[in-house]
């Protein structure tokens, strides 16, 4: 008999946003709840679900890590050839999600997707791990693998034949950069009274509404 999933639940403590969060600036708002999860010492809380269009329409959600982030986007890194590089070639926008349980928090984030240049994409790749890098050289990401035994004997050789040399950025790795153009913010709240304010970005700043929870 499978756990009964309707009887679980959970009556939420969060700070209400302020009165004022609607003419907030969204990203010093994204700044101090991000510092907040860090500092609560959630697991990864960088992490964020990624969701790209497939070119039939339909969408298609992962979790990265986000690595840097200001007011010119969100930078996560990847292989450009994997699923959601494909998508993003063809359709070059994406939702970014963010869940903090704990603070209870969620914010949602969409917008346009570039290519991360390639020196700050290097630069990037040469400050991870040498293990990460040579994986990341070896990965097909999202492609067909026939066994586990082929990647480790993939990620032997090339660890041999790298030897002490710099490990090269595969040209199919690198940086996008999502261009927010829309925010969420959602605190959970008691008694599902939750605070929801939606920001969007427009010519002359960012325009708030508060929305039903
Ligand atoms: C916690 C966590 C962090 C991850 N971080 C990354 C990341 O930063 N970059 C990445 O390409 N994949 C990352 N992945 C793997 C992706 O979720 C995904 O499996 C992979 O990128 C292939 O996705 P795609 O086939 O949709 O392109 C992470 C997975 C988890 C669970």
């Amino acid at each position: 008999m499978a756990t009964d999933l309707r009887a679980l639940r959970t009556d939420y403590v969060g700070e209400p946003l302020p009165d004022d969060v609607a003419t907030a600036d969204p990203w010093a708002l994204f700044a101090r709840w991000m510092d907040e999860a860090i500092e609560a010492e959630l697991p990864e809380p960088n992490a964020m679900t990624v969701s790209t269009v497939r070119p039939d329409g339909r969408p298609h959600s992962r979790v990265v890590l986000l690595k840097e982030y200001s007011a010119d986007g969100l930078v996560f890194f990847t292989d450009y050839g994997s699923a959601k590089g494909e998508h993003l070639a063809v359709n070059p926008v994406a939702g970014a999600l963010f869940y903090w349980p704990g603070p209870m928090r969620q914010i949602h984030a969409v917008g346009t997707v570039t290519r991360l240049d390639r020196a700050a994409s290097e630069a990037y790749f040469h400050s991870r791990p040498r293990a990460s890098q040579i994986s990341a050289a070896v990965s097909q990401q999202s492609r067909p693998l026939g066994s586990r035994a082929q990647l480790e004997a993939e990620l032997a050789e090339a660890t041999r034949e790298i030897g002490d040399d710099e490990v090269p950025m595969p040209t199919t790795w690198g940086g996008f950069v999502v261009d927010v153009e829309e925010f969420e913010f959602w605190q959970g709240l008691p008694s599902r009274q939750h605070d929801r304010v939606r920001l969007t970005r427009t010519r002359d700043g960012w325009i708030g509404t508060r929305l039903y929870p």
